[in-house]
């Protein structure tokens, strides 16, 4: 199949530059042949939008939500996209300025507003962003549009309206989740996130969100922390884009890439600050593994340490007589790779860039074996347990 996104009618000129969504759903242009038995829906986020009015957004994670649906049935291909009616996007649109924060891109205040109106503005605490970009998965029978901060949003995925935005803290003690979570075949949902508890004490809990049930009740309801991963460092939790799941095994991968957590919730009130200005690296650290288990969620109190890579996808996870086998995308060492993800970046020639030597450094596919049995350590190359 063609990229639906260049059809002539679609409006979309190139990757990473913004454009309109639909009014109603177009045919996709199909090369080959789909077969007339694979009939379904496929629901996908990405960015859409990459400026508000005249004010650009500068980071490949600050474009607005836009949810791109394709409909396989009887061989033929219809392509749907509508942007998520987030605060963010809804807020920007009526005032026609970044309103609230993105990740890589600051709101400024209000320049119509007077300095007294500012100073309450900046005390009313952070404007977390809604912006939910990234991804979109099923809990229960409802489908959530997420980002990584604590609001997901709920989408009606025929028609691709936005129905409601949610916020987790009211369900659970996290400050934010990752958009990549893992679902059990019965619907089940397990997530980590961040967690700045009280007196400032760290940690990264799993949560599950459990199964549709048959009383119709709002699965999120129900929803709980099932184990804590301690942070290794006081004030600076690592960041975390997923985790790995096995039958019977959470494994948590704790890298080098730090949030300044004094800096996030101070630097707020400083014009220009953005969610990208709060990262730093821990250049000694290294790279823990954490293991839990599932049933019942407990801590392993052991760990793993290697060398220093960032890790943001987890390709598969599995148990293998009596070893944990962690396949993973890494990026050798502490530099935070999402540097080099703004937008004056990755639209120029990414060939280029590299005989250019920017300096990104490339993926590498990885494998970590851990043993259950710690004193199996030997077996393997793992080089220090504590
Ligand atoms: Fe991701």
């Amino acid at each position: 199949m063609d990229n639906p996104l260049e059809h002539p009618s679609s409006g979309y000129k190139k990757i990473f530059e913004s454009c309109e969504e639909l009014a109603e759903p177009i045919p996709a242009h199909v090369s080959g042949k789909i077969p007339a038995w694979l009939t379904g829906s496929l629901l996908r986020m990405g960015p859409g939008l990459f400026e508000i009015g005249d004010e650009p957004l500068y980071h490949l994670f600050d474009g607005q939500a836009l949810l791109h649906k394709f409909d396989l049935k009887d061989g033929h291909v219809t392509y749907h996209r509508r942007f998520i009616r987030t605060d963010a996007y809804v807020r920007a649109m009526t005032e026609k300025r970044v309103v609230i924060t993105e990740f890589g891109t600051a709101a400024y205040p209000d320049p119509c507003k007077k300095h007294f109106s500012r100073f309450f503005t900046y005390f009313q605490g952070i404007e977390v962003t809604d912006n939910c970009l990234v991804n979109i998965y099923p809990i229960g029978e409802d489908f959530y549009a997420c980002t990584e901060t604590n609001y997901i949003t709920k989408v009606d995925p025929e028609t691709l309206e936005t129905i409601k935005k949610v916020d987790l803290c009211n369900y659970l003690s996290v400050n934010g989740v990752t958009a990549h979570p893992h679902i059990e075949p019965d619907g089940t949902v397990y997530n980590i996130g961040n967690c700045f508890g009280k007196n400032m004490s760290l940690a990264y809990n799993i949560v599950k969100i459990p199964h549709h049930k048959e009383d119709k009740s709002d699965p999120i309801e129900k929803s709980k922390v099932l184990v804590q991963f301690p942070s290794s460092e006081r004030l600076k939790p690592s960041y975390v884009h997923s985790f790995g799941m096995t039958e019977n095994h959470f494994v948590f991968v704790e890298n080098p890439v730090k949030i300044n957590l004094l800096k996030f919730l101070t630097s707020w009130s400083i014009r220009g600050t953005s969610y990208m200005d709060c990262f730093e690296s821990n250049e000694r650290m290294g790279t823990w593994f954490h293991l839990a288990t599932k049933n019942p969620g407990e801590y392993i109190n052991h760990k793993f340490r290697t060398s220093a890579f960032n890790v943001f996808h987890h390709i598969n996870c599995f148990e293998d007589q009596g070893f944990i086998v962690v396949d993973l995308c890494t990026w050798k060492g502490y530099d935070f790779v999402y540097n080099y993800l703004y937008l004056a970046n990755v639209r120029q020639n990414w060939e280029e860039l590299k005989k250019a030597s920017m300096r990104a450094p490339q993926p590498e596919v990885r494998r970590y074996v851990l043993p259950l049995d710690i004193h199996r350590v030997r077996d393997i190359s793992v080089i220090s347990v504590s």
